[in-house]
């Protein structure tokens, strides 16, 4: 019988890093790809060309995705947040062959985000689907706050389903859906994706899922049952974005590998070497971080108990 398995594509030095106020070097966020890529992470996102005042966060982003992709090229699918043409002409200074376009499903969160509108930030993208079928770049696609946004409240899925098919269209040739601010469950998550499966494939489709609620892995299982094959990860629980008031981090990498584990649904990671990478961010940032695996590991069973 045909195993299962997953993709998990690795936020961690993006997501999981845009919101901290430790800011890490270039040097400690290649090292911290060259741990997760030696627990077996093959797609990892490097960073974003964004505006460095808006994210300081990511600056450096051109250096990590050069000597990354420099040692690891071939091995690896390393990808990096594009907004606008300005982002993408930096991109194409680097050896970089996947990007990621974000758009929201929410005027708000678009407007606070990445300063214009949804229809704007569309039309923005054009020049950067034109660049990149011209270097054969692949181009990923993120809708933000596909369940709800932090300024507005609920989102309608007909809203959510409809962007997805446009992105999808435009050429993404795969489509990460959102829960931005942590606020779906799982009966949310399976209505939303019965929906989305009607319009794009579902192995075109991926979970981004923070966990600002807790109900991260549970999502992640809901959407793992209707097909769904891609997962978005972070490193220790780490994330959120500085324009999501109130977000969490994304669901933990080595929380959906125990999941995917004890399922014996095949990743690809080595769940103790990612226990050893969550050791050495902790060290770094000198705080524990949200993952719950991360925090007490495997089972280590504490000696024989009398029962009377
Ligand atoms: P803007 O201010 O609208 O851009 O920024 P503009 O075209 O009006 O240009 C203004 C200035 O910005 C100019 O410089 C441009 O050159 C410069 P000046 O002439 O004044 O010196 N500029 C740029 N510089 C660097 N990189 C660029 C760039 N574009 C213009 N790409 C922009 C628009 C989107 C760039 C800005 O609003 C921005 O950087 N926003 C931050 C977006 C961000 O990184 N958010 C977090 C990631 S998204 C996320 O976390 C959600 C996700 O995880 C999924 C989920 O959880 O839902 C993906
Ligand atoms: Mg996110």
């Amino acid at each position: 019988m045909k195993k299962s398995s997953v993709q998990l594509v690795e936020v961690g030095l993006r997501d999981g890093l845009q919101n901290e106020k430790h800011q890490f070097s270039v040097g400690e966020k290649i090292e911290m790809a060259e741990l997760l890529i030696a627990a077996g992470v093959r797609r990892l996102e490097l960073g974003a060309f964004v505006r460095p005042d808006r994210v300081p966060q990511m600056t450096g982003s051109a250096e990590i995705i050069k000597a990354v992709l420099g040692k690891y090229g071939s091995k690896i699918q390393g990808s990096a947040l594009v907004p606008n043409e300005t982002g993408m002409t930096a991109a194409l200074e680097t050896p970089v062959k996947e990007v990621a376009v974000f758009a929201s499903c929410s005027e708000s969160f678009s407007q606070k985000n990445i300063n214009c509108s949804i229809e704007e930030s569309l039309a923005r993208f054009e020049s950067v689907f034109q660049a990149a079928r011209k270097n054969k770049i692949r181009v990923r696609g993120y809708l933000s706050t596909c369940f709800a946004c932090p300024y507005e409240g609920k989102i309608s899925a007909k809203k959510v389903v409809a962007l997805a098919r446009r992105l999808y269209k435009m050429g993404c040739y795969e489509i990460s859906i959102g829960d931005t601010i942590g606020v779906a469950g799982p009966k949310d998550v399976e209505e939303l994706f019965k929906m989305l499966k009607k319009v794009v494939p579902v192995a075109k489709l991926a979970g981004h899922f923070h966990d600002t609620r807790g109900m991260a892995t549970a999502n992640t299982l809901a959407a793992y049952q209707l097909g769904v094959r891609v997962f978005d990860t972070s490193l220790g629980g780490l994330g959120g974005c500085p324009y999501a008031p109130g977000a969490s981090g994304n669901v933990a990498t080595e929380d959906v590998v125990y999941m995917f584990d004890s399922m014996a649904v095949k990743t690809g990671l080595n769940l103790d070497r990612l226990l050893a990478a969550n050791q050495w961010v902790k060290s770094k940032m000198g705080k524990e971080l949200p993952s719950k695996v991360g925090r007490v590991g495997r089972l280590k069973p504490l000696g024989k108990v009398e029962h009377r």
